[in-house]
């Protein structure tokens, strides 16, 4: 049954399955998403970030090899009693408070088949409402807002759109990423009219690169199932995202902040250095 309160965004799906072999061999055994800058996981910040946008269900999809994710965001009674009431204990407080605020749910992604895939075998987690997307290896920052709460506050002006957040990158390395082209319809946003993954920097449709935020409307599921693998012979939501597109449905977003790409060696040892920096 569709209702008003469905409209309104309470999820965020943590794509964790991917086998983050530009890791290796750290990643053999530990998920690329555990990989700590300075003390905390990366899908801990990004948990943080959904939660300051106002969301509380944590919906991950992993893998195998990805327990770790489940047994971070669950109460750990020895250490607890280990440090309660010493001066340690005040660095549990905030994974704490995050365990106790959200609601955490968990699904496996059988094949790493790609994003696109990843976001679909989601679905049993989300049902039929909007949700975000937080690829946790893309770690934002902002003083002010975060990210998904820049996007939220947008869903909300333009519901039932899907929204990418997106950022200008040197045209050299637009084939890291989901390309868009679009008419801007206020400052910072953009009416998407076409999407490339991961396109030459020749054939390129602008700079304008998609990062790893989302917005997404329960209709994505249904063309998901419907798009074939295509770059890398991947599922790409790129793909699924451009059906929705050539609809008028899909709006991106230049956001304010600073985003690390700490899947790569390079953007992990920046983020690192920025977060050092900052807590000095
Ligand atoms: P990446 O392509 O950056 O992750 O996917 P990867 O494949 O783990 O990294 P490398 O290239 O081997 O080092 C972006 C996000 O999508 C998830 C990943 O876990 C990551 O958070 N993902 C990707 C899945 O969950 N399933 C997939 O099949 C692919």
């Amino acid at each position: 049954m569709k209702n008003k309160i469905n409209n309104k965004i309470t999820k965020c799906l943590f794509p964790a399955a991917g086998y983050g072999t530009r890791f290796l061999p750290a990643t053999k055994a530990i998920p690329k998403e555990m990989l700590p800058v300075l003390t905390k996981p990366l899908l801990q910040y990004g948990v943080e970030e959904a939660i300051e946008a106002g969301l509380d269900t944590m919906a991950i999809v992993t893998g195998r090899g990805k327990r770790a994710i489940e047994d971070h965001f669950d109460r750990s009674y020895e250490l607890e009693h280990q440090i309660d009431g010493t001066a340690k204990e005040s660095l549990m407080t905030e994974i704490r408070d995050i365990v106790h605020a959200c609601k955490f749910s968990y699904t496996r992604q059988l094949e790493m088949k790609g994003l696109g895939h990843a976001i679909l075998t989601g679905q049993t987690l989300i049902g039929d409402e909007p949700f975000a997307v937080i690829l946790a290896d893309d770690l934002c920052d902002n003083n002010d807002k975060s990210v998904l709460s820049q996007m939220i506050e947008l869903y909300e002006k333009y519901p039932n759109k899907c929204i990418v957040a997106i950022e200008e990158v040197p045209k050299q390395d637009t084939n890291k990423y989901g390309v868009i082209a679009g008419s801007e319809i206020e400052n910072n946003l953009y009416q998407v009219n076409n999407m490339v993954e991961k396109p030459d920097p020749k054939d390129a449709l602008s700079n304008l690169a998609i990062i790893g935020r989302y917005i997404l409307i329960p209709e994505i599921f249904d063309v998901i199932k419907e798009t074939k693998p295509g770059k890398g012979g991947e599922i790409q939501i790129t793909d699924a995202l451009l059906t929705l597109a050539k609809q008028g449905k899909v709006l991106a977003y230049k956001f304010t902040g600073r985003r690390f790409d700490c899947g790569s060696i390079d953007g992990f040892v920046e983020a690192t250095n920025y977060f050092y920096g900052k807590e000095k």
